[in-house]
């Protein structure tokens, strides 16, 4: 298999990626049997760690993408999605109707790039621009939710709107 002769990947973390992708590979199709999961705590201290994976696993989907290697994109794909679909519990316990809505369609996004990829012959046009959605429903939610600290520029939830 191609994946496990991985090329140097000069980017931080990539060993515990491959770890989550053994995981969350196993996993495949089953995310929504992950997202109906309980989970009786989903603290900020389990969100800000969820969306740094989210992070670090989309920005290894356009960096494989750039190299055209659409079977790495996908596997981070499956991360992406898998981790960004059970931070929706974080919002239920909170009420926040609107952030399960934009979290929803973030997640629906991921999708369209993953039936983009998947296609017989890939079209780097509907790529580009599936990618370019999934950013803008990222951002969506960023700009109601997320603050970031001018001086260590740590991002945050935006002070006030949880409790
Ligand atoms: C429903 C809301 C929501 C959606 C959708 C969302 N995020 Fe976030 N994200 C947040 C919030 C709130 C924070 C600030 C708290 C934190 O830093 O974890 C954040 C922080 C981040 C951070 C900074 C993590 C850190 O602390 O260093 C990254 C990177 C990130 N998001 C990536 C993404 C990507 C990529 C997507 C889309 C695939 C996405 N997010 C979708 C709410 C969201």
């Amino acid at each position: 298999m191609q994946r496990t002769h991985r090329r140097p990947f000069a980017q931080r973390g990539l060993g515990y990626l491959t770890g989550l992708l053994v995981v969350f590979g196993a996993a495949g199709g089953g995310a929504l049997a992950v997202q109906e999961k309980p989970y009786p705590i989903f603290t900020a201290e389990h969100f800000v760690p969820a969306m740094k994976t989210v992070g670090q696993a989309f920005a290894a989907v356009t960096a494989s993408l750039g190299r055209n290697e659409f079977e790495d994109s996908k596997a981070y794909l499956v991360i992406s999605r898998d981790r960004l679909a059970t931070t929706i519990t974080f919002w239920r316990d909170r009420k926040k109707d609107d952030a399960i809505m934009m979290l929803r369609n973030a997640v629906a996004k991921l999708d369209d790039l993953d039936a983009a990829l998947s296609a017989d012959k890939i079209d780097p046009a509907a790529v580009a621009a599936s990618v370019k959605q999934v950013g803008a429903a990222c951002e969506a939610c960023h700009a109601t939710y997320r603050e970031q600290d001018p001086v260590t520029k740590a991002y945050k939830l935006k002070t006030g709107t949880i409790e």
